[in-house]
């Protein structure tokens, strides 16, 4: 298995739209259906709109250098929506452009699609949201709406989020998902899931630890991450891992420390009750004898 893998310095995002054409097979032989082609990148125009699709790629896919100010570790959008949000069953997106405004039960309101934007820098960036009608934003609606030109609008689009992932036969397990990840993932994320850094750039991003998503990310729910994982990895062999493997790898990465959650209300078991009174999110648990989210108030942004 490890023979398939490109070898660690070739995979950079450089080297990411070879790999995305071998997923683009694989998601197709995963029967979801006839998915939507979002337009190459050389038909974005050369005009001052084209301008601002382009600054919203480069956002997309180096965040801690073009929108600096908003981001507080040294993970980039394209980390997890694949091939600059092109990639179905990586959240692309030119499905979520076609499906906002939409209602969000994680703050009660309806949101539009600048506002689940500001939610991305927030919780997965570990930052802060930049202002509504800031040019971090336009740019990153500009590039969205580029990608999804000839979509119709609806939320029920095939390829959005990630594909659905059957419940797990036995519980998500600490000592199995340790052993998937040993054999599968630490050769490009590290045995300490620090991920690795060249010349300051972000080869592989890292899993937990202070630069990676904090508590209030999706992808700190071991659900949506077991499903990204399934979809996505190990990168360049999406559906490779059989579901059991991806809910016990996620569960092992989701039982690692990270930074606090935002929304802190103060102690761990305040902030489980408020915002992760769910089995899928591991905060507030003890796992191994450390409380998982008790590293005090978070980091002032
Ligand atoms: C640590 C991984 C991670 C990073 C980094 C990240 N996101 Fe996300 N994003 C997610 C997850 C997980 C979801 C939820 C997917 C789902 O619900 O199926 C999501 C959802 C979204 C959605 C809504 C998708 C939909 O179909 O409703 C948008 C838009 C989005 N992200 C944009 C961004 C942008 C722009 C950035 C960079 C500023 C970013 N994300 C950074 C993980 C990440
Ligand atoms: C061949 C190298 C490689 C292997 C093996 C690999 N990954 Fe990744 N992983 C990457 C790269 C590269 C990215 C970022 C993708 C991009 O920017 O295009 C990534 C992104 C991620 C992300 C989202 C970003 C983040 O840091 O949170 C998660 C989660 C993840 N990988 C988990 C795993 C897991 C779990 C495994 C093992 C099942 C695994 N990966 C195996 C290279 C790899």
């Amino acid at each position: 298995m490890v023979d398939a893998l490109p070898p660690v310095g070739a995979a950079s995002r450089a080297a990411a739209p070879a790999a995305s054409g071998t997923r683009a097979r694989l998601n197709a032989a995963a029967g979801t259906g006839a998915r939507f082609t979002p337009p190459p990148e050389s038909a974005i125009p050369d005009d001052d709109f084209g301008k601002m699709v382009r600054l919203g790629r480069n956002i997309v896919l180096e965040t801690p250098t073009y929108a600096k100010a908003f981001v507080g570790n040294t993970l980039s959008c394209a980390n997890c929506h694949l091939d600059a949000g092109r990639m179905a069953g990586s959240a692309p997106l030119w499905a979520a452009y076609v499906s906002y405004p939409a209602y969000r039960a994680k703050n009660h309101k309806v949101n539009t699609f600048a506002e689940r934007l500001q939610g991305c820098f927030t919780f997965s960036q570990n930052g802060s949201a930049p202002p509504l009608g800031s040019e971090t934003l336009v740019a990153l609606e500009a590039y969205a709406f580029w990608l999804s030109k000839g979509l119709p609008v609806d939320e029920k689009v095939a390829g959005r989020g990630y594909p659905e992932l059957p419940k797990p036969a036995r519980a998500p397990d600490y000592a199995r998902g340790q052993a998937v990840y040993a054999a599968k993932c630490a050769l490009c994320h590290g045995a300490d899931g620090q991920g690795q850094l060249t010349h300051g750039a972000t080869v592989f991003p890292p899993l937990w630890g202070p630069q990676s998503f904090n508590w209030g990310a999706g992808m700190a729910s071991y659900k949506n991450a077991a499903a990204f994982i399934r979809a996505n990895m190990p990168y360049g062999m999406s559906y490779s891992l059989s579901p059991q493997e991806a809910w016990d790898v996620a569960y092992f990465m989701n039982a690692h420390e990270r930074p606090q959650d935002p929304r802190w209300l103060g102690s761990v078991a305040a902030t489980r009750a408020k915002f992760h009174n769910t089995p899928f999110s591991l905060y507030g648990t003890v796992v191994k004898g450390t409380l998982l989210g008790d590293t005090g108030a978070p980091l002032a942004r």
